[in-house]
Formats: C-alpha cells, structure tokens, sequence
C-alpha cells in the first residue's frame, strides 16, 4: 500500500551543471541539462511524483534549499558536483533534513582523479547512483521513490 498519494522530490544540480552538453562532453556526455530534467519529469509523472528542480553554484544556496526541505517534501535527489568532495556543509544540512536523500552522479567519481574519490555526501545519503550518465539521475529518482513508497 502506497503511503501518500503524490510524492514531492526535490532536485538539486550542483555547481556546473547547468553547462551540461557542452562542458567536457568527453565525460560528461552532450545531454543537457535541461533534457535530464525533462526526463526526470516524465519518470516522476509515472510515479505519481511532482519534482522541484534547482541549479546552484553556490555553496550556502543550496544548503539553504535543503535546510527548507523537511517539510516540503519527502526525499531529495541529489548531484552535488565538485562540492560532493569538500562541503562539509552539505552534508550536515542532508544529516539534518530528516529525509532521505540520494546521490548521483554522471561520472563514475572512483575512476577518476585521486580527489574525486572521497564523497563527504555518500555517508548521509541513502545511496549513490553513479556512472551512468544521464541515467544515474533516473536510477536514483526511482530508488528515491522505491525508498519513500516502502
Ligand atoms: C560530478 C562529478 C564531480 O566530481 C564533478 O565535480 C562534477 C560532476 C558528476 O556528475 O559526475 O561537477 O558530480
């Protein structure tokens, strides 16, 4: 039996992002962001869930969008770009949101350079999606709403 009927999920694209398709293509594919969020829509639709999307590249805005999140909505689905490897404070306002939260990323961070390979959000998320290109955002929007229906 569902819990709710319609589901909230707020989306956060970190710093970059919105340069997609045409930052590094060579990594980062040539899907832009807008066509992930696009994507991340119609998945939502199908699963009775409504997204609120947001692009920051700055630090303290998209600590403050989380910090705002507990009551508005039920899980957060998260890329938090080059601040996945030295925010401390993202990662305490996920421990403190109190709602489930997952990671993702386009790149696999492990096969990388030797300082993407320490995530400081890993340890709070509910887990990680990673690797995948576009479709991390996807497998982790479905887990997200696995992890709220069950
Ligand atoms: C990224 C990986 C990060 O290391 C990088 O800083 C990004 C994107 C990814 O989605 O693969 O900006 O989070």
């Amino acid at each position: 039996m569902k819990r709710k009927i319609k589901k909230n999920i707020l989306v956060i694209h970190g710093p970059n992002l919105n340069l997609l398709g045409r930052r590094e293509p060579g990594i980062y594919g040539k899907t832009t962001l807008r066509q992930i969020n696009l994507a991340l829509k119609k998945a939502a639709k199908k699963r009775r869930a409504s997204l609120k999307i947001a692009q920051s590249n700055i630090e303290g805005e998209i600590v403050n969008l989380i910090g705002k999140s507990r009551l508005k909505f039920d899980g957060i689905l998260i890329n938090p770009a080059a601040y996945t490897h030295t925010s401390i404070a993202i990662r305490d306002a996920i421990a403190g949101s109190m709602i489930p939260a997952v990671e993702v990323h386009l790149s696999n961070i492990h096969a990388r350079e030797e300082f993407r390979r320490k995530s400081l959000i890993s340890a709070v998320a509910r887990g990680t999606v990673m690797g995948f290109g576009p479709k991390s955002y996807l497998l982790g929007l479905e887990a997200l709403l696995d992890i709220i229906d069950a």
